[in-house]
């Protein structure tokens, strides 16, 4: 065992995700002496940063994603604009290959950026010990203790695995299996009509899968603004996913190629068989071995490491951030708390607004939204303005050939101040984004309806939504009082 002495780090950081590696560069910037301790190993044998989201997360299904978009395109979407083509070739290698070159350009990038950052990369599994110690296991199975004066806790999540869906990597699979089929299956199952389950289903749809989709919840995407559920649901099916609500899996049984599940709802029980079956029913933060029992660590109720407002745990010197912790399990949620940590060590007044992290699904249209829905204010009694918006009344939605969905915003009915903005449609994402920056500043719609969007662009449904919040929008018949 090697002992590493306690003036070599001011911060040590476990994990190398979206969380800990911004943690560890800003701790960095900040001049505080840095390491983190990684040890994933990738598919080619590879010692790899950048956590779930680079790897196995975000890039690669947003790559996929587009691939799959552009095929379904040429396939369905050229022939009102007077282009045809003979014929549409899927390669399915070459699509896999160039979603692997991004992902290594981008995990490469993590270690381009340590190195830039002066940050210290160690290979091997980290687990804190008693006095803010660090135990690194090597893949040798070496052991080197590092003293540290911080520790910040970033070791992610994974998928949840469930008895009646035992994972066989071959034809039972999780996220990671369902971004690496090297054909496209005639039948996909997908258990979880959640974010991963409506990305990747979508994916092998568009590439040609019959995809269902089991879903034990009777709502549909109940996190959502309940308009864009409702409408988003519609269009799902018109895409060709099936959606099977309130279905809960029993059981399933994997065969040389294919799957055989059975599955009941209020119609009874059935079977069905798919040549793949991806389970998407949620993720689980990584707590296991990370922490022994002496390092004043606690879970929560819910199995995610215990943090205050600021994400420090009960022992002082010790934080936790990102999907390992309570919130939203996503990338730029944990990013956010590791620049929080980072500064706060460094003696740095930080704070995280968690009212303001938006939420993406990127399918095709896209969903995005930001602070409170509808629902979520009537439950808080707080009264709202809502103006909405359709894409279809968007003279560059209709130019694009995307006019399904709508802009909705919400504002306070006393004070005018945006409370939320819900986007079922091209570019989501971004027009959320666009809000967010102002919600951010505390706008008002009419803020929002003052401010001069380019003509013609998809964000001009955010000006015509917030405009109509006060009934003053232009490109609709607003009702005349
Ligand atoms: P992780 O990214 O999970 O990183 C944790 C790292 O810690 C891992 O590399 C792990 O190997 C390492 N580690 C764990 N234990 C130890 C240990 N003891 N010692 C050393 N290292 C350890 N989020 C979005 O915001 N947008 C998206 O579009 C999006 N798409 C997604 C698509 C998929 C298919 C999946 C699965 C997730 C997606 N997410 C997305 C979620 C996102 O990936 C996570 O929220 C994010 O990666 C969490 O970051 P993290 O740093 O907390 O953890
Ligand atoms: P999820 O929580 O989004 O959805 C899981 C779904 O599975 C839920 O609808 C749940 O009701 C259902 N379910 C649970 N148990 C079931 C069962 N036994 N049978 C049938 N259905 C069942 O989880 P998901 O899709 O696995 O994603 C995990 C997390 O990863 C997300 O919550 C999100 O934080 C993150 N992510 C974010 C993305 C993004 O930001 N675009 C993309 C992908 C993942």
């Amino acid at each position: 065992i090697k002992l590493i002495g306690k003036d070599m780090y001011d911060v040590v950081v476990i994990g190398s995700g979206p969380a800990g590696y911004v943690a560890a560069i800003r701790a960095s910037q900040l001049g505080l002496k840095t390491a983190c301790v990684e040890d994933y190993i990738n598919e080619s044998g590879d010692m790899t940063l950048g956590g779930t989201c680079l790897n196995v997360g975000c890039i690669p299904s947003k790559a996929l994603l587009d691939s799959s978009h552009r095929y379904s395109d040429a396939l369905n979407h050229l022939d009102g604009h007077g282009i045809g083509i003979e014929k549409v070739d899927l390669d399915i290698p070459v699509m896999m290959q160039r979603k692997d070159d991004i992902v290594k350009k981008l995990t490469g990038g993590i270690s381009g950026l340590f190195a830039a950052n002066k940050v210290v990369s160690i290979h091997g599994r980290g687990k804190v010990l008693a006095n803010s110690m660090v135990e690194i296991t090597k893949t040798d199975g070496s052991i080197e203790l590092v003293e540290t004066k911080n520790i910040i806790i970033a070791t992610g999540s994974s998928p949840i695995q469930i008895p009646s869906a035992i994972f066989d990597n071959k034809n039972i699979v999780d996220s990671t299996g369902a971004l690496e089929f090297n054909k496209v299956p005639k039948t996909v199952g997908v258990i979880g009509a959640g974010v991963i389950g409506l990305e990747l289903g979508s994916v092998w749809s568009r590439l040609g899968s019959k995809v269902t989709v089991i879903e034990a919840m009777d709502n549909f995407l109940p996190m959502a603004d309940a308009d864009i559920a409702k409408d988003s649901l519609k269009d799902f099916i018109k895409q060709g996913l099936d959606i099977k609500l309130g279905s809960k899996l029993i059981s399933s049984n994997s065969l040389k190629n294919s799957v055989k599940i059975s599955y009941e709802n209020k119609e009874g029980t059935h079977e069905i068989e798919f040549d793949k079956l991806i389970v998407a029913v949620g993720r689980k933060p990584n707590v296991s071995e990370v922490f022994s029992k002496d390092s004043g660590i606690a879970l929560d109720d819910n199995g995610f490491i215990s943090v205050n407002d600021h994400c420090q745990t009960s022992n002082d010197n010790i934080w936790a951030i990102g999907d390992v912790v309570r919130g939203p399990m996503l990338a730029h949620k944990g990013s956010e708390e590791g620049i929080m940590v980072a500064e706060r060590i460094a003696g740095k007044f930080a704070e995280m607004n968690y009212d303001l992290v938006p939420s993406v699904i990127y399918t095709h249209p896209e969903i995005a939204w930001v602070g409170k829905n509808e629902s979520e204010l009537k439950e808080l009694g707080i009264e709202y303005k809502v103006g909405k918006f359709p894409f279809a009344a968007s003279g560059r939605a209709l130019a694009v050939d995307q006019s399904t969905g709508f802009v909705k915003l919400i504002s306070d009915a006393r004070t005018d101040t945006i409370l939320g903005a819900h986007v079922f449609g091209p570019s989501a994402a971004e027009i959320v984004q666009q809000a967010l920056i102002s919600m951010e500043f505390g706008a008002s719609s009419e803020d929002l309806g003052l401010t001069i969007f380019s003509h013609p662009t998809v964000s001009e449904a955010l000006h015509e939504a917030a405009l109509a919040v006060n009934n003053q929008a232009i490109h609709i018949g607003n009702k005349r009082k």
